[in-house]
């Protein structure tokens, strides 16, 4: 097995998951990484693990350093499964490990996950472990996404240890981001935050705030590639993602029976265009949700449609605006649209949704009756347009 180097006695010790297309219904198109990391010191430390499946292969990792039942420490800098899963498998091996995990949140959540029979050691922000002639201090990053999450940093080397923040779901056979194309690292970067983060916003921006204190040569996330190269670029892009602030571009996302509802999608696209704002179409039945909602995380605008099918929205449309509502986007402003035969609910529930959202309703719903006309459609585009 190739050895991954961070620094002299640092090691990647991960695992890639080529295959993988969904990540608990975020798509992953790129595939993804569990990463964990080896600090070979007087105390022998491992960094988070991996999801269960691929726990042999961490072991496997391990041992072309070191016997994996000498480890010392099991840092678990977050509980969810994708880190935590390969926590048994270890604990099998190394007897004599003890876990550093957050209190009280990361405590709880392993006791609830793995049980109360392995050797806990809780931390909390700023406490220091000392290895040997290196030291780890704990630096709390709770709902980030979880209440236990922490990040650890190792003064020494200048090294963070980041968990979910910085991460990306990208496979690759290279391990840093100097070694692969960065606006594909970025790219997967914005996905990832806008559907793993986009609700704790004002948690990213403290922590960002504590990362910017910290001397870093090295950003060492447990999903995608390494930033050593790149610290700045992904700590402004991250400043970014979370300043609250939404781009002159528009997103029309809509799905349709018998195509009225697009054709209105259509007129509304052209109206944002002649106001001279960037639009997007999206239709549901051709685009994931997950991908959309890296569009909605600096989109200004967020429009709505869906014909009416059994008094409600199509379902397509449900599931968008119930994931919307969960990842909480800030600033938005829109509205409903949609086509209906005998009865026009679809549109007043997409427009009490949105408003459930937090979204700044800033047209009354448009509503078609059967098939627009084109003096209908005309109408929309003008209305957007803001010539009506
Ligand atoms: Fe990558 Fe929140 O786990």
């Amino acid at each position: 097995m190739e050895i991954v180097k961070l620094r002299e006695d640092i090691y990647y010790v991960g695992a890639v998951d080529w295959n993988v297309r969904s990540f608990h219904g975020y798509t992953t198109n790129r595939g993804a990484t569990y990463n964990a990391y080896l600090i070979m010191d007087e105390k022998i430390t491992l960094i988070d693990t991996v999801k269960a499946p691929f726990g042999q292969e961490l072991l496997e990792r391990i041992a072309e350093i070191v016997d994996p039942a000498k480890i010392d420490y099991l840092v678990s800098n977050h509980v969810e499964m994708d880190h935590s899963g390969a926590i048994p498998a270890v604990m099998e091996v190394a007897k004599n490990a003890t876990i550093i995990t957050s209190e009280p949140s990361g405590l709880k959540g392993l006791q609830a996950h793995y049980g109360s029979q392995y050797k806990y050691q809780t931390v909390k922000a700023g406490d220091v472990l000392s290895l040997g002639k290196r030291s780890l201090t704990f630096v709390a990053t709770p709902m980030l996404h979880w209440p236990d999450n922490m990040v650890t940093y190792c003064k020494e080397e200048k090294i963070l240890f980041s968990n979910d923040a910085f991460g990306q779901h990208f496979a690759s056979s290279k391990h840093f981001d100097d070694e692969v194309d960065l606006n594909i690292v970025m790219q997967e970067a914005e996905k990832y935050y806008a559907n793993i983060l986009m609700p704790y916003g004002k948690q990213a921006n403290k922590a960002i705030e504590i990362v910017r204190s910290l001397p870093l040569e090295m950003i060492a996330p447990s999903h995608g590639v390494i930033f050593r190269s790149h610290i700045e670029d992904i700590l402004d892009r991250y400043s970014y993602f979370c300043n609250g602030e939404n781009e002159a571009k528009a997103l029309v996302v809509y799905d349709s029976m018998w195509h009225s509802t697009e054709k209105m999608a259509f007129a509304i696209l052209e109206g944002f265009k002649r106001a001279g704002i960037s639009c997007s179409l999206y239709d549901l039945k051709e685009n994931h949700i997950s991908d959309i909602a890296t569009q909605v995380l600096k989109a200004e605008y967020l429009v709505v449609g869906s014909p009416t099918l059994n008094n409600n929205i199509l379902p397509t449309v449900g599931a968008f605006l119930t994931y919307m509502k969960g990842l909480s986007p800030k600033g938005k402003k829109g509205f409903a649209f949609g086509s209906y035969g005998w009865g026009p609910q679809s549109i007043s529930n997409i427009q009490k949704e949105l408003e459930a959202m937090g979204v700044e309703l800033v047209q009354e719903p448009m509503k078609i009756n059967y098939i627009p006309t084109k003096e209908q459609l005309r109408e929309i585009e003008d209305r957007i347009a803001g010539v009506q």
